[in-house]
């Protein structure tokens, strides 16, 4: 099975349940194309192995609890004996990211393993978005969900919207469309600045913001209209409304992340400098040519349309000090309402000398969400799905 990063707009931030991953808020995404980014991977069972055992990129990894939690629902649900459901998995995950381009995607795994799980015990079947009924797919969202909240949305294409629910057990906690990837052709030009720092963990650094800060009541109770004018601006292709939502909904994550204590940073200079420079460009462009959103962790995304994306990238690269753009930058569109002596400067200051670096810039479009490829038998029993 395979699945991409989806990257959240209004995002979730702060659980009403940590075991059973249940989320304060509702959150709104647009999953990624996998072209550029995605995490493969295979499931197998067998009678002669003695544990579950989980690999990334050709290491073992511990089998965490949320794991577990995922394996042992699917078990419920085994459509293909219970003596294939007894017996103990090996899961290995690829994830094929740019090199070194620290977006490993907690979203894009977890999917990506309760997908690959569940077709090995036939709850789903081959190919892509007819592989399960909706009330599977709903289904299969609450189990990706107990993985990481995040990767409950990344079984959709497009923009997927994840409902907190309120039934303490979580079973109206899943993930749904809100509209398909061909709704609405944007762009995401993730900028990667801090391939190396080690950020926060998301799940220690929110269970902290749920304790301790004062301002999450007020970024809770602003998030419904929020909510809803993105959804609007999603049903309407309204780009600046979109692009709005998503910049003051990062903003606010950042704030309350502040708020929160001991604090919580996740931006750095350089991702304060692409912010800035997003207001500079449009404002001197008189529209809203790019948005951002930022998650936990210091690189920053841009939202543009189709036509921006050449005339945003030229700004960028004269703003920054620009290690690789891979990915599709488009035709050179007319960009004459960009003052041909705006500066674009990058260092996030007045007066400011120093050139921000951006390691990568990566050129995404929407993605398609899940996908399972093909199912091969083995001898000794062995069922890969892969
Ligand atoms: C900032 O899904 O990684 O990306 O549920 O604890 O595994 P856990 O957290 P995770 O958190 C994602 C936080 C975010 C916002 C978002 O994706 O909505």
């Amino acid at each position: 099975a395979a699945a991409a990063p989806n990257l959240a707009l209004i995002k979730y931030w702060g659980k009403r349940d940590s075991r059973l991953v249940l989320p304060l808020n509702n959150s709104i995404s647009v999953t990624l194309d996998d072209q550029l980014m995605r995490t493969v991977t295979m499931a197998t069972a067998s009678p002669e192995f003695a544990e579950d055992f989980v690999e990334l990129n050709g290491k073992p990894v511990e089998v965490t609890d949320r794991m577990r939690a995922v394996l042992q629902s699917l078990r419920q649900r085994c459509q293909r004996g219970q003596d294939l459901a007894s017996w103990k998995v090996r899961v290995a995950t690829r994830n094929s990211f740019p090199t070194a381009a620290g977006l490993a995607s907690s979203s894009s795994g977890l999917c990506a393993f309760a997908v690959a799980v569940a077709r090995l015990y036939g709850i789903v079947g081959d190919g892509g978005s007819d592989s399960c009924d909706a009330d599977t797919l709903r289904w299969l969202s609450t189990v990706a969900r107990l993985g990481s909240g995040s990767a409950c949305r990344s079984l959709f294409a497009g923009f997927a919207e994840w409902s907190a629910g309120q039934r303490p057990d979580g079973v109206d906690s899943t993930a749904s469309q809100l509209a398909s990837a061909g709704h609405w052709d944007l762009r995401v030009l993730v900028c990667v600045v801090g391939a190396g720092a080690k950020s926060a963990p998301s799940t220690q650094a929110m269970a902290r913001t749920v304790a301790t800060s004062s301002l999450l009541p007020a970024r809770l109770s602003c998030l419904p209209d929020r909510l809803a004018a993105v959804r609007e601006a999603v049903a309407g292709r309204d780009f600046a409304s979109l692009a709005e939502m998503s910049m003051r909904d990062s903003n606010c994550l950042h704030a309350v992340c502040a708020d929160t204590y001991p604090p919580v940073h996740y931006l750095t200079d350089a991702s304060r400098a692409i912010i800035d420079f997003v207001h500079r460009l449009n404002e001197a462009s008189g529209r809203v040519v790019l948005g951002y959103t930022a998650d936990a962790g210091p690189n920053v995304c841009l939202l543009a349309q189709p036509a921006d994306v050449h005339l945003a990238a030229g700004c960028l690269q004269r703003a920054f000090d620009i290690g690789q753009v891979v990915g599709d930058l488009g035709e050179a569109a007319d960009n004459s309402k960009v003052p041909s002596d705006w500066a674009g400067d990058g260092s996030g200051g007045e007066g400011a000398t120093a050139r921000h670096r951006i390691e990568s810039l990566l050129i995404c479009r929407l993605g398609r969400g899940r996908s399972i490829f093909h199912r091969r038998r083995r001898p000794l029993g062995l069922i890969l799905t892969d």
